[in-house]
């Protein structure tokens, strides 16, 4: 069976390898010649772990091809699966037009018994207006699902190949039946593959990533009210954890989510209650704390130098909006960036892998560092906004000598504040018992 993915980003490359590397013979299509360009030549536009390995194995078996070509690769393609960005919109909506441009192009070129498969995020009723619109390009039935992801970015082959379950929405079974033949090398007995409507594998999507955005902002409401109550975050996190109706997973505070995926579906989906005349009075409390949460290490750094920022040296550790990518979209370190250039501080930062991405948007604005401890360089503060594993064991005699100033501001709670307390170096993080920069509720 021939496959076609339409959108050459993180989930159509993620989506196409996999499905190459399980002996499927799929061609990975985009508009822009550059890129496609760069993967015929070996180059991998993204940064994940073990797909660059994949691409060129497959690629070099020919199971994985890459064109600009619609007429040449859609024609003869069983499935379409179209992967391109849906971008929020200024009002907060998914701008689908990316969308309605590939169903116009491959309208004519499908073949009779062709199903197209949505894999991009999408407001709920896309499948079913797609399948509407094919049919008057087409004049025929033409058989659309639904096929959400669940990716992380970081793991997502392992989430590819690994599915907790895999979920699409479709009108007739027989469809569901194709899907779940294409998937067979990754299914296995306790990870379901779950057949639905339309609207309920596209609200699945939505409604999976604003609850886990619900518990990332939960937990950091948690932990603010915590440093002023005089409890440990890590300690009731503990203490809820073991209720399995609670459970331990997602409920790490910080300095706010970030990346490609939560901020905008929680946005996207306050779009669909309004569209319906309906409030989503939880998911604007999702979104709203988590932008305060986002300036929760700026302030304590205000208020740890007086309100006077203007002269100070601040190191910024970890630039990615999680370990793992080199992702920068909605990342809270350029919030903390922003606030700290904007008060008059130089900023010094390091980054394993974003650092380029960061170039790109803020030029020559701050410092950029070889090194994290580079980054420390005479520096008044370090602030942590990502936890990669490279920052969790500093040499702390030599950091202390790079340093004018040695204090902590830790937004992951990589550290042990009383081991910190020990070593004599000022600390703060999020939710900590006994913290003298505790976060401001209001
Ligand atoms: C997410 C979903 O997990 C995935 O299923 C979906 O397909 C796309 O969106 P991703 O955006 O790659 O994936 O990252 P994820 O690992 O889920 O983390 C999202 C954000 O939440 C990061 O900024 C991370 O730092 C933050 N986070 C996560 C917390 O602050 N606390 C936690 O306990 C977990």
């Amino acid at each position: 069976m021939k496959i076609t993915v339409i959108g050459t980003g993180y989930v159509g490359l993620v989506t196409g390898t996999c499905l190459a590397d399980s002996g499927q013979d799929v061609t990975c299509l985009d508009i822009d010649e550059g890129k496609i360009e760069r993967l015929n030549a070996g180059e991998i536009p993204i940064y994940e772990p073990g797909l660059t390995e994949l691409v060129t194995r497959n690629h070099a078996a020919k199971r994985l091809t890459f064109t600009t070509d619609y007429a040449a690769s859609i024609p003869s393609a069983r499935c379409v699966f179209i992967a391109v960005g849906t971008p929020q919109g200024d009002d907060g909506s998914a701008n689908l037009s990316g969308l309605w441009a590939v169903v116009e192009t491959i309208a004519p070129l499908l073949a009779e018994n062709a199903i197209v498969v949505i894999k991009s995020t999408v407001p709920v009723g896309t499948n079913r207006k797609t399948a509407a619109r094919l049919a008057e390009l087409t004049g025929r039935n033409v058989d659309v699902a639904s096929n959400p992801e669940f990716l992380k970015e970081g793991a997502a082959i392992d989430d590819f190949t690994k599915p907790d379950r895999i979920v699409v929405g479709v009108d007739r079974p027989e469809v569901a039946e194709v899907l779940k033949n294409i998937h067979k090398p990754f299914l296995r007995n306790e990870h379901p593959f779950l057949a639905m409507g339309w609207e309920s594998a596209e609200m699945t999507k939505y409604v999976a990533n604003c609850m886990l955005a619900t518990k990332i902002s939960f937990i950091n409401e948690m932990a603010n009210l915590c440093e002023h109550v005089g409890a440990d975050v890590n300690e009731v996190r503990r203490g809820i954890g073991h209720d399995a109706r609670i459970g331990f997973k997602f409920l790490f505070p910080g300095v706010g989510y970030g990346g490609s995926c939560f901020p905008k579906d929680v946005r996207a989906l306050i779009r669909v209650a309004d569209d319906n005349d309906m409030t989503c009075r939880m998911l604007a409390a999702v979104d709203e704390v988590n932008d305060v949460q986002k300036h929760v290490l700026g302030e304590k750094l205000y208020r740890y130098f007086d309100g006077d920022l203007s002269g100070k040296t601040i190191a910024v550790w970890g630039l990615a909006f999680k370990p793992r990518t080199d992702d920068i979209r909605e990342a809270p370190a350029l919030v903390l960036i922003d606030r700290l250039l904007s008060e008059g501080a130089s900023v010094r930062v390091h980054d394993p892998v974003a650092m380029k991405n960061v170039k790109a948007v803020l030029g020559d604005k701050v410092a950029f560092c070889e090194h994290h401890y580079d980054a420390a360089e005479g520096a008044d503060a370090v602030a942590i906004c990502t936890e990669w594993n490279e920052y969790r064991m500093p040499d702390w005699e030599f950091l202390r000598h790079k340093m004018k100033n040695c204090a902590i501001f830790d937004g992951r709670n990589l550290f042990d504040p009383a081991a910190m307390r020990d070593l004599g170096i000022w600390y703060t993080g999020i939710g900590l018992a006994g913290d003298d920069m505790a976060t401001p509720t209001t």
